[in-house]
Order: C-alpha cells, then sequence, then structure tokens
C-alpha cells in the first residue's frame, strides 16, 4: 500500500497564517512587529536561496527582517562585533546566521556570542542545553518542524523506536532530543555506525538528514514506518532530491514526507514561529 503523503508546504503555510494573526494582534495592542536580523557572509548559492526565502516568509507575516549581506572576506571579528551590536539592539529580537561560514570563521563562536534569547535557530549551548533538560525555550527550526509534522498525523511516540541517520548539531542531535523528548526511543545513526540497514529496518519512526541522494534504500523501510526525508540535493539536472529513495519507500512506508515540499517549508515557518515567540519575550 503506498504511504500518505506528508504534505509539509500545507502545514508550513497554516503555521505562517497563525504567526500572521498573532503579529497582528500584537500590533493591534500597540506593540511594534517582530524584527528578525539576518546575515549571510559571502556568496553561497544554496544559502542565497534559503536566506531569500525566510526573508519573504517574514515580510509575508509581517516581521521586519533586516537583512545584513555581507563580503566572504568579512573578519570574524567584524561579523562578532555586528552580532554584538544586534545583541543591544531594542527592535531585533532575533539573529539569524546563515550557515555555512567561510573557514576563517569559527562558527561556534559566532553562534554562542548571539544572545540565547534572540537565538531563533535555537543552535545556542543554552538552547540545546535547555531542549537537553526537557525545557525547551528556542528549539531549533528543523527538527521542531519535523515534531510539528509528526504530531500533525497523530504519531505516537511512546514505545515507538525512532532512528535518526544523521548527527549533525543542525538537525540529527537535537532531532534526537526532540524525538527522546516526545518520549520515543531513539537510535542515532552517523557514518561510523555499522549495519546501517539494519538499524533502518527497525524504525516505526524514520529520520534522514545526512544530505546524501541514495544514503537510505527504500527497501531498508519498515512496512507502516513513518518517514521524514530531511535531505534537499540537488542533481546536475537541477531537479531536487532528497536522501532517500522515495518511490520505494513509499512503497512501505505508512507516511511520507516529498522533496521538495515536505521539511524545507517547515524550517522557514518554525522560524517565524521562533521569531514571533522572542518577541513575546522581549516585548
Ligand atoms: N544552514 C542550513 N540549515 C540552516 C538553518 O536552519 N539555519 C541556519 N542559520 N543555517 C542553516
Amino acid at each position: 500500500m503506498p504511504a500518505k503523503i506528508i504534505d509539509g508546504k500545507a502545514i508550513a503555510l497554516e503555521i505562517r497564517e497563525q504567526v500572521k494573526q498573532s503579529v497582528l494582534e500584537r500590533i493591534g495592542n500597540g506593540q511594534r512587529a517582530p524584527g528578525l536580523a539576518v546575515i549571510l557572509v559571502g556568496e553561497n548559492p544554496a544559502s542565497q536561496v534559503y536566506v531569500r526565502k525566510k526573508k519573504e516568509a517574514c515580510v509575508e507575516a509581517g516581521i521586519v527582517s533586516k537583512a545584513f549581506d555581507l563580503p566572504a572576506d568579512t573578519s570574524e571579528t567584524e561579523l562578532l562585533s555586528l552580532i554584538e551590536q544586534l545583541n543591544d539592539d531594542h527592535e531585533i529580537d532575533g539573529i539569524l546566521v546563515q550557515l555555512p561560514l567561510p573557514e576563517h570563521i569559527d562558527s561556534t563562536t559566532v553562534l554562542e556570542t548571539i544572545h540565547p534569547d534572540k537565538d531563533v535557530d535555537g543552535f545556542h549551548p543554552y538552547n540545546i542545553g535547555r531542549l537537553a533538560q526537557r525545557m525547551p525555550s528556542l528549539r531549533p527550526c528543523t527538527p521542531h518542524g519535523v515534531i510539528y509534522m509528526l504530531n500533525t498525523i497523530g504519531e505516537t511516540y511512546k514505545g515507538r523506536h525512532a532512528v535518526i541517520v544523521g548527527a549533525s548539531n543542525i538537525v540529527g542531535r537535537p532531532m534526537g532530543l526532540e524525538l527522546l523528548l516526545a518520549g520515543a526511543t531513539v537510535t542515532t545513526c552517523h557514518r561510523f555506525t555499522h549495519d546501517l540497514a539494519e538499524h533502518v529496518a527497525r524504525a516505526d519512526i524514520l529520520v534522514v538528514a545526512v544530505g546524501k541522494p541514495g544514503i537510505v534504500k527504500g527497501e531498508w523501510v519498515k512496512p507502516g514506518a513513518t518517514v521524514i526525508d530531511v535531505g534537499i540535493n540537488r542533481t546536475e539536472a537541477g531537479k531536487l532530491i532528497g536522501d532517500l529513495d522515495f518511490e520505494a519507500a513509499a512503497q512501505r512506508a505508512a507516511y511520507i514526507t516529498p522533496v521538495p515540499g515536505g521539511v524545507g517549508p517547515m524550517t522557514v515557518a518554525m522560524l517565524l514561529r521562533n521569531t514571533l515567540q522572542a518577541s513575546n519575550k522581549h516585548c
């Protein structure tokens, strides 16, 4: 039986509409619109696309986005001083530094310089620590978006085995924390994992977030599993594809996300929610 498709685009649009209404309410109460600073260093084409989508979504939701497009040779000191300035700016509620950064800039230092209350990506160790200790505050957008999608289809977590493929700071690791918080039994697979196929075959909930097309074969998927593909890869022909072999996986899964139109739009929607959340803390 082919899987039901989880329509991330539609779910994300609903969230964006909710954020827009809340922003209107804020303004109706005499408060200013939430403000998001979006920093892009260099000219990575994929990052330029992501940043453009984030800025457009802000405008549509009534969030003021302030763009900082910096040259690739910006020094770490210059970037840190911009972030410190934005930390002190009372009209800015959220600061987003698009990753990856050029190699001469240490992203850990940069992310730790963002004030945790303005860390709308949820990457600061303070926010990751809160998630790890079951007291989430600002949550990483992609993993939180995945949980939101799973809740939408009525996923039950308790007693279910969640397998994550990929252990990045942005997705895999916080995804494990989110699924643990939700009550699942969690396995995280990474580059040193032996027998990936065996782990995948035991997943009731499978999240693949590696960035390598075909890393997980559709035939490995457990019949009836919920499958979430976080990968966004561009083929030589310019087509967007995920990390999973979609057609084969869809023959076995109960639910599956498409690429594009699955997790990607959820990341943007959760960023807007985080910016609203941060603004409500700052008023
Ligand atoms: N690069 C890839 N994904 C993300 C994300 O969610 N946030 C930021 N800031 N950079 C990214």
